[in-house]
């Protein structure tokens, strides 16, 4: 079986968690009872993936290695490497490139949150797939904030839009992504976007354009949650404890099933 890496980010700024961010990566505040990083972490564990990298900062690798160490508790390998400055979600693959060695991967972003148990049976089922790239998209009531996908009648993507001012689809693309081996090649054609980043968007739509891109709509028995402001932040901590509370579940533990 060809081998599926996993690529976790986990850099960029946290700018509207500061002071919080000021000494601590975002990725590492505490989401009610675990480090952030620990839910994305199992959601790569889950999808029995054995091979992952965590991108972090340059001041902050030591910390996440301190947490997280090299996986061998989970029964998985964890490496690192450094992105410098936060040059946008897609420049993960350049930076991955030699670690990935060719293989298919699934990114996500260190910051995003899933529970539900239908994404780990819609991931494997993806991870199946030998070309191309899938995205997953979950109905929210503020798209702008997000990248939009909007479809076609027959289900299929019509268009992916970053952050639309105006749009009529509701479907945000989460942080959880879905390539082949041909990622890291697309990546390097990629201009910088206006605020000069090399967006994850645009290598949606290279895939796309080229009628290689799939995507997954994520259902109501699955929770998506942001964590970007001390709101969400705190949201996202309630939203823990009442599942764990009540149905005695652990959730984001690092386990596999
Ligand atoms: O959360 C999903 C959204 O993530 C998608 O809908 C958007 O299409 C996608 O562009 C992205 O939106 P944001 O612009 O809001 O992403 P943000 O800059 O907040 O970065 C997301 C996470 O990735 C954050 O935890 C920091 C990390 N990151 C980001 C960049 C740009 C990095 O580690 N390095 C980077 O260079």
């Amino acid at each position: 079986m060809t081998k599926i890496k996993g690529i976790i980010l986990a850099g960029g700024d946290g700018t509207r968690l500061k002071p919080m961010t000021d000494l601590i990566s975002k990725q590492l505040l505490p989401i009610y009872n675990k480090p952030m990083i620990f839910y994305p972490l199992s959601v790569l564990i889950k999808a029995k993936i054995k091979d992952i990298l965590i991108i972090t900062k340059p001041n902050e690798q030591d910390s996440f290695k301190k947490i997280l160490g090299n996986g061998s508790k989970w029964g998985v390998n964890i490496d690192y490497i450094i992105q410098n400055k936060p040059r946008g979600i897609a420049e993960a693959y350049i930076l991955a490139e030699d670690w990935l060695k060719n293989s298919r991967s699934l990114l996500i972003l260190g910051d995003n949150l899933f529970f539900g148990h239908g994404l780990n049976s819609l991931i494997r089922k993806t991870l199946k797939k030998k070309n191309g790239a899938t995205i997953f998209a979950y109905q929210v009531s503020d798209p702008h904030r997000y990248g939009v996908v909007t479809l076609k009648e027959n289900g299929q993507i019509k268009n992916i839009i970053e952050k639309p001012k105006k749009t009529k689809s509701s479907w945000a693309v989460t942080g959880l992504y879905y390539y082949d081996e041909s990622a890291s090649r697309i990546v390097k054609d990629l201009k910088p976007s206006k605020r000069n980043e090399l967006e994850i968007t645009d290598l949606n739509n290279k895939y796309l354009k080229s009628g290689n891109l799939d995507v997954e709509l994520l259902g109501k028995g699955i929770a998506w949650l942001d964590t970007g402001t001390p709101d969400s932040l705190l949201e996202a901590a309630n939203y823990v404890k009442i599942i764990e509370s009540r149905q005695g579940l652990l959730i984001g533990n690092p386990q596999h099933d």
